[in-house]
């Protein structure tokens, strides 16, 4: 790839190629803990955010009457930061107060008042914030940030958006890379044997206090597969154990699938498969019971949010023991 192609690929403030397609998707712009009081505070008083999506500067807020919001951070008026914002309680009738003339927003972008202008203006009726559509979806509030008056698409039926509360769990980290670098990196099914290996194996029944990791510590070999010595090997092990894997794709309808391939035995090959969903997601296997779904949404052409989904086909997960392995895929 050259440099040329790299900027298309890479720059995604809105109006460029890349921006455009990203767009057409729904986009993770927050988990719903970070407005969880236990979590934060601030939130019980008022639940706002300032959050930056896709290059653009936005404000993500829970309105008393309408739900969640999300609009453009610069007031219609002068320009003022919304994320300073007054939010409003119901018996307020709600909505989003401009800190600096008090335009207030309701979260679908309507203005409500424009207090400062005389008795019987019709000001506050040509006044409309830009507003975005937003989901909640699995623990993540989903943005689309499609042109204005086009319908957006459905939300689409991965495993961890429909899996019950209690089998998934999501959580998130900034990287200091474009989405394509975190993409990348994500799909590549060498890493694992070195960024992500354990040292120390724990016993597949741990889930006390030394079962950091946990999920990628469960059983992946020798169950429903057949056995090697009599043993269960967890993905961490296999990982440790063959560096050298396979590595094979073919294109696929939604993208790519990679398969890479451990040869363990004369009988025995760990196969590890990946499905990366175009543009920006890859769902891959943890154990033989959950898998991690990571969405790659830029912040701007540097930074990168990246989401994850543990899913757990077999029960409830303990999130007391869930580690997040850090800012790669395992
Ligand atoms: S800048 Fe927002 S009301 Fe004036």
């Amino acid at each position: 790839m050259n440099a040329e192609q790299n900027g298309r690929l890479t720059r995604i403030s809105p109006g460029t190629p890349c921006g455009q397609l990203l767009r057409q998707y729904w986009q993770p712009a927050a988990l719903v803990d970070e407005f969880n009081p236990a979590f934060d505070a601030r939130m019980a008083q008022r639940p706002v955010k300032a959050v930056r999506l896709l290059g653009q500067d936005l404000v993500l807020f829970k309105d008393a009457i309408n739900g969640w919001g999300l609009l453009d951070r610069d007031c219609a008026h002068r320009g003022a930061d919304l994320s300073f914002g007054r939010l409003e309680s119901a018996d307020q009738g709600g909505g989003l107060r401009c800190p600096f003339h008090g335009w207030k927003f309701a979260s679908d972008g309507r203005c409500l008042q424009t207090p400062a202008e005389s008795a019987g203006s019709k000001l506050c009726d040509r006044i409309r914030q830009r507003s975005y559509p937003v989901v909640e979806k699995s623990g993540v509030l989903f943005a689309w940030l499609g042109d204005e008056g086009v319908t957006p698409p459905p939300i689409p039926g991965f495993d961890c958006f429909k899996a019950p509360a209690s089998h998934s769990f999501a959580f998130k980290g900034l990287w200091n890379a474009n989405w394509l670098q975190a993409f990348e990196v994500g799909i590549d099914p060498a890493h694992p044997s070195y960024l992500h290996r354990f040292l120390h194996d724990v016993a597949l029944d741990d889930v006390g206090t030394n079962a950091a990791g946990k999920q990628f510590r469960s059983a992946a070999a020798g169950t429903a597969n057949g056995e090697i010595n009599g043993e269960e090997w967890p993905m961490t092990r296999i990982m440790r154990e063959f560096a050298q894997p396979d590595i094979s794709f073919v294109d696929k309808p939604w993208g790519m699938q990679l398969a890479a391939l451990r040869h363990m035995t004369a009988e025995l090959t760990h196969v590890r498969v990946t499905q990366a969903i175009f543009p920006a997601t890859f769902v891959i296997p943890l154990s033989d019971t959950m898998t991690i779904t990571q969405m790659h949404v830029p912040v701007d052409d540097t930074h990168t949010y990246w989401y994850s989904f543990f899913t757990s086909f077999a029960g409830p997960q303990r999130q007391s023991v869930s580690t997040p392995p850090g800012p790669h895929a395992l």
